[in-house]
């Protein structure tokens, strides 16, 4: 499937499928389409009237309008309101569009859809991502898959000029999200640690990027108790991943570390009946996208240097587990008395923390399906975002409006710290219930010293139950294109 920007308007071009977008009630027909209208017998006036078309957002319908007029398909989307017009709004009108295009057997749609800040080259990448991501269909594990092969083999985005450039570092940040989304969707038995290190080695040899990949004794080596008292009951060893991409005359420097507990079963704090631990495979989220954003930045090639880290392992239970109580020295020298093993995540990003420091970057992000309580706090659809920095924070923001994902920032309120004092260790990895997530992020700075740090909490939006119907239910690549966003942002 290809897909291109064209100078042709939804008045001048031709094909099977004419897709356009409506602002809520904002469905009067004038200008080039009252006389796209006449060409087509006024059917665009008539079906807006009888299908009681307003344009609200997520409202679609579609049409045969002939076989022998110049489309023979009309489908229109509606937008909502037009001051709620952004980012999100338009990828979902292109997803939405390319799924009706899809089960209408399309094979050229046209696309006609508002600008984004009159920026036709930002509305081409916005729109591209939009249809690529809602046409990813997992079939790897389906012996025999419902929808094979899809028909579209054009998408025309109208109005918008050629666009090859824009439209093409999309489709290289949608490939980051997609191996993003299959990392996550797959199941522990499938993406293991090692799997973490074959994925990255794959990368490396693929965009030339570095890898130092350190196994059991160089952890024990460093002094990542935190980490390896995690990894303890599991019978795979961990793999503490290091991917570098590093242009010839960096401008900036900066690391970005993901949560890659393969599968978490809440150790011997074990998770009960209903607290999803048959979702648990999606604790690698944040290392899915952290090698995602590695694929989409190693395509990209901005002037910045980036490290990849992921201390990847399983929480498990055994008679080589951690107990309940243990205290544990990470690799900055804190001791951690682990009142609960089920605040695993943490442990592990202490020392992937502590770790990156060391590298001497300008910045690190990191990303982890961190807190039950982030979900609470926030629901399924938007991450918390914690920094001490707030000028980090505010790039952050502005690469997640631009790439049409959802943040919140969260107070890093010092104070709450109290709740992880310890009478015996430095302290403990678990708070009180109350604040959870913002206990999460305190404890995490404990093992930042000076360098400006971020961490987006992830567990809602890394998954979806709902993101249209059956289908594309399941993992977001949640925040590759946010992260994404932010390495490009500081070149630009
Ligand atoms: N991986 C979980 C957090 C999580 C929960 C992610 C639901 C996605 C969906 C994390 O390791 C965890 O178990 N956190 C505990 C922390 C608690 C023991 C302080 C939680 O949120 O309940
Ligand atoms: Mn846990
Ligand atoms: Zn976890």
């Amino acid at each position: 499937m290809q897909i291109r920007g064209t100078d042709y308007t939804a008045l001048t071009w031709q094909g099977d499928a004419l897709a356009l977008g409506f602002f809520e009630n904002a469905t009067e027909i004038s200008g080039d389409l009252a006389q796209l209208d006449d060409r087509l017998e006024g059917v665009l006036r008539e079906l807006i009237e009888e299908k009681e078309f307003k344009g609200k957002a997520g409202q679609k319908l579609v049409a045969r309008v002939g076989s022998k007029t110049p489309v023979k398909k009309l489908i229109l989307v509606g937008l909502g309101e037009i001051e709620k017009f952004n980012s999100q709004v338009l990828a979902d009108g292109a997803a939405a569009i390319a799924r009706l295009a899809k089960t209408e057997k399309v094979k050229t749609l046209g696309i006609s859809l508002p600008q984004r800040e009159h920026d036709p080259a930002a509305t081409a990448a916005i729109l591209t991502e939009g249809i690529l991501l809602a046409l990813h269909q997992d079939n790897r594990f389906k012996s025999d898959p419902e929808d094979k092969e899809i028909k579209l083999t054009t998408v025309e985005l109208l109005g918008l000029g050629e666009q090859a450039t824009a439209i093409s570092k999309a489709e290289k940040i949608v490939s980051g999200v997609i191996l993003a989304r299959e990392m996550v969707a797959a199941p522990a038995n499938e993406v293991t640690p090692l799997t973490f290190t074959t994925i990255a080695t794959e990368l490396a040899q693929t965009y030339g990027l570095e890898l130092e990949v350190l196994g059991q004794s160089e952890c024990e080596a460093l002094g990542m108790g935190a980490f390896l008292g995690v990894a303890k009951a599991s019978d795979l060893p961990p793999q503490f991943i290091h991917l570098t991409y590093r242009p010839a005359n960096p401008t900036k420097k900066l690391a970005i570390v993901g949560k890659s507990l393969t599968f978490d079963s809440g150790g011997l704090n074990i998770k009960g009946a209903g607290s999803g631990i048959e979702t648990m495979k999606m604790d690698m989220g944040g290392g899915g996208a952290t090698l995602g954003a590695a694929k989409a930045i190693a395509q990209l090639k901005p002037n910045v240097e980036v490290h990849f880290i992921c201390a990847a392992t399983e929480n498990m239970i055994s008679g080589k587990a951690m107990h309940p109580g243990d205290i544990l020295t990470a690799s900055n020298g804190k001791t951690i008395e682990v009142n609960n093993t089920d605040a695993e995540g943490r442990l592990t990003l202490a020392d992937a923390l502590v770790f990156a420091e060391k590298l001497g970057v300008e910045a690190i992000v990191d990303l982890a399906t961190l807190t039950g309580a982030c979900i609470v706090a926030l629901g399924d659809d938007i991450g918390g975002l914690w920094s001490p920095n707030q000028e980090l924070a505010d790039q952050l923001k502005t690469a997640a409006d631009k790439a049409g994902e959802k943040f919140w920032q969260m107070p890093m309120e010092a104070k709450y710290f109290e709740g992880l004092k310890s009478p015996i260790a430095d302290m403990k990895n678990t708070g009180p219930r109350a604040g959870g997530s913002i206990t999460a992020a305190l404890f995490l700075q404990q093992f930042i010293k000076e360098t400006p740090w971020a961490h987006l909490d992830i567990a809602g939006p890394v998954w979806t139950d709902k993101q249209n119907g059956v289908h594309n239910a399941g993992a977001t690549g949640y925040p590759v294109r946010t992260l994404v966003q932010w390495v490009l942002g500081l070149v630009e």
